[in-house]
């Protein structure tokens, strides 16, 4: 495969070797490995090899990895047993105490709770920014800063980051930088092009595709992969022979999946944003979102994630969410079946109130992932649940 090869023919081809013969990929269940271990080899923080020990890598891990890198464009990637695994092995691979960190006040609930609550137990100094204003991040930078971890478009708000103008700020600091790609994919967006050093996914979402896996991976440079590497092996965030094959097989069709998800979002999106209950809605490929702009500049699609705000706050978005008849209330993203959820109710545990209220969770916000369902369908059930809502 070379640079040329597009994205639809690298998920199905870019882990296959020549000479084989299985069409599907075989599962490997070995924990040790005979034999090819090279006794010359220094076993704690070993050259990678994936016929060892399963903690160090395993071949279907390693098939994963191959893919995934592709698609990111990234020289290297490690597959982690979730995305949490992925955003904390490189978290601790990369900080250390009295280092500073530059994070976002709209991100995933984990991350958040991982940057505001083990972060700093760690001696490690965090502030988040409005990502929304590049110069936000540019005001936040100090001596000891050491790593800017972004996630563009941010779940749930769909705030975007501008990743030309964070990598160039970071570059001239000599800060490492991190996107977390999951709401966006590699089929919408491509990081690395734009100077980011390192991607993040959990790929229990539109990667794999079919809400049955749990996997993370980190993409880039060889060199930062070979660091991630040294401290995965002893935090032991191992993804499983069958997560990595699961996620493995939902690969293959993830452009195509993630092409109707960027339709059936686009349109809900479109539907909501004319419905009078809704007061306002937060999908980057609407034309009136304020970073419209910067969504068409850094990305190829707008993703299957959008949340909204309903007239009639908590109790009109419970009544909504009781009357959806398609979607699940449930978490998770980027699956076949929409799944709908008020973000508030279900980041109690990672987030204190008063965080979640920072990072602008409001008692009325409704997040909606789309799934592969007929868009009519979607649209029909929502306007059925609007419809049940009691007058104001
Ligand atoms: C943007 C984002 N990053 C990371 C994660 C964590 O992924 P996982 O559940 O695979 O650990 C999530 C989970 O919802 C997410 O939405």
């Amino acid at each position: 495969m070379d640079s040329s090869t597009s994205l639809e023919t690298l998920l199905l081809c870019a882990d296959r070797d020549a000479g084989e013969r299985d069409i599907a990929p075989p599962l490997h269940l070995s924990v040790p490995f005979a034999s090819l271990f090279d006794e010359s080899a220094e076993v704690s923080g070993a050259p990678h090899s994936d016929r060892f020990y399963r903690r160090y890598g395993h071949p279907t891990q390693t098939r994963l990895e191959k893919v995934m890198s592709a698609a990111e464009g990234a020289e290297a990637a490690l597959a982690t047993a979730s995305g949490m695994g992925a955003i904390s092995t490189a978290l601790l691979a990369l900080l250390s105490q009295g280092d500073h960190v530059i994070g976002q006040r709209s991100m995933y609930a984990g991350t958040l709770s991982l940057l505001q609550d083990l972060a700093p137990r760690l001696g490690i100094h965090v502030s988040l920014v409005d990502q929304t204003d590049p110069s936000a991040f540019e005001q936040a930078v100090t001596h000891a800063t050491k790593l800017i971890m972004v996630e563009t478009p941010s779940n749930p708000l769909l705030h975007l980051t501008d990743l030309a103008a964070v990598s160039a700020l970071a570059k001239e600091h000599g800060i490492v930088t991190i996107a977390d790609n999951t709401v966006a994919t590699p089929v919408n967006q491509h990081p690395l092009e734009l100077g980011i050093d390192l991607v993040v996914h959990s790929l229990t979402k539109a990667a794999s595709g079919h809400s049955d896996a749990l996997a993370g991976i980190i993409a880039g440079a060889e060199s930062l992969i070979d660091v991630m590497r040294r401290t995965h092996v002893l935090l032991g965030s191992v993804i499983s022979p069958f997560d990595a094959w699961l996620t493995l097989r939902g690969l293959r069709t993830m452009l195509m999946r993630v092409e109707k998800h960027n339709r059936n979002a686009l349109a809900v999106a479109r539907f909501l944003a004319a419905h009078p209950r809704i007061a306002a809605v937060h999908y980057p490929g609407l034309s009136d979102h304020p970073q419209h702009a910067l969504a068409v500049g850094q990305s190829s699609g707008f993703g299957g994630l959008l949340s909204f705000e309903i007239c009639g706050g908590k109790t009109a978005a419970e009544g909504l969410l009781s009357s959806l008849r398609i979607p699940a209330n449930s978490a998770s993203l980027g699956g076949t079946r929409s799944l709908a959820v008020r973000p508030a109710a279900m980041w109690t545990r990672e987030l204190t109130e008063n965080q979640s209220a920072e990072a602008g969770l409001s008692p009325g916000l409704v997040r909606f992932a789309v799934g592969l369902e007929q868009e009519d369908d979607l649209i029909a059930d929502l306007g059925q649940a609007l419809d049940s809502l009691p007058a104001e």
